[in-house]
């Protein structure tokens, strides 16, 4: 398979079965966050593992959108590491903190397509709320979370998965 038909095959999941995944295969994911470029090669990301029952149930006060997912990966950066830009002339305070962490994320997400894990990236929810409630220090700013797992027998792709805008709406030559 290519990596273009890989992409294509994948959709957010948002019935999982109760299957737990492979711990080989968390391992493989986590390493794909691992080796992704940074800038400067910071290396900010940060993941936290959610899995346990008192994970889960945390989880579940955070997000509407947990999909009772088995292993949520919350990814973050590190604000102290992170790549900063304090004179940018048009976003003040720059940091590539969202980059990197997406880029991980990213990475994993395709990671885990190639072994058949499902997977949905997640933005809904208070990032205090997050910091607060997985006690996480001040400098860790949460960025997203990829649910990771099995789907279910009623998995099947939302109908906006079908929608994709013409790809002129999205490159310019200039
Ligand atoms: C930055 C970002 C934030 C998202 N947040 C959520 C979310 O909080 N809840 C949810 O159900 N899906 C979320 N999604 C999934 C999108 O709704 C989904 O990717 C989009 O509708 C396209 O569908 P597809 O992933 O099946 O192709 C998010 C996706 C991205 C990239």
């Amino acid at each position: 398979m290519t990596f273009l038909e890989l992409a294509k095959n994948r959709f957010s999941e948002r019935f999982f079965s109760d299957k737990q995944i492979e711990k080989e295969k968390l391992d493989k994911i986590l390493e794909a966050g691992q080796i992704v470029p940074t800038a400067c090669n910071y290396q900010p990301q940060r993941f936290y593992v959610i899995s346990s029952e008192e994970g889960l149930a945390k989880l579940k006060t955070v997000t509407p959108f947990h999909y009772n997912v088995p292993t949520m990966i919350l990814v973050c950066y590190d604000l102290d590491v992170v790549w900063t830009q304090p004179n940018d002339r048009l976003l003040s305070n720059y940091n590539s903190g969202d980059q990197d962490a997406s880029i991980a994320a990213t990475t994993m997400m395709y990671e885990a397509e190639e072994l058949g894990v499902h997977t949905i990236w997640i933005r809904g929810f208070d990032a205090k709320s997050v910091q607060e409630t997985f006690q996480l220090p001040d400098n860790i700013i949460p960025v997203m979370m990829l649910g990771l797992g099995y789907p279910n027998e009623k998995s099947k792709p939302n109908p906006w998965h079908f929608k994709r805008n013409d790809i002129s709406e999205f490159v310019k030559y200039i």
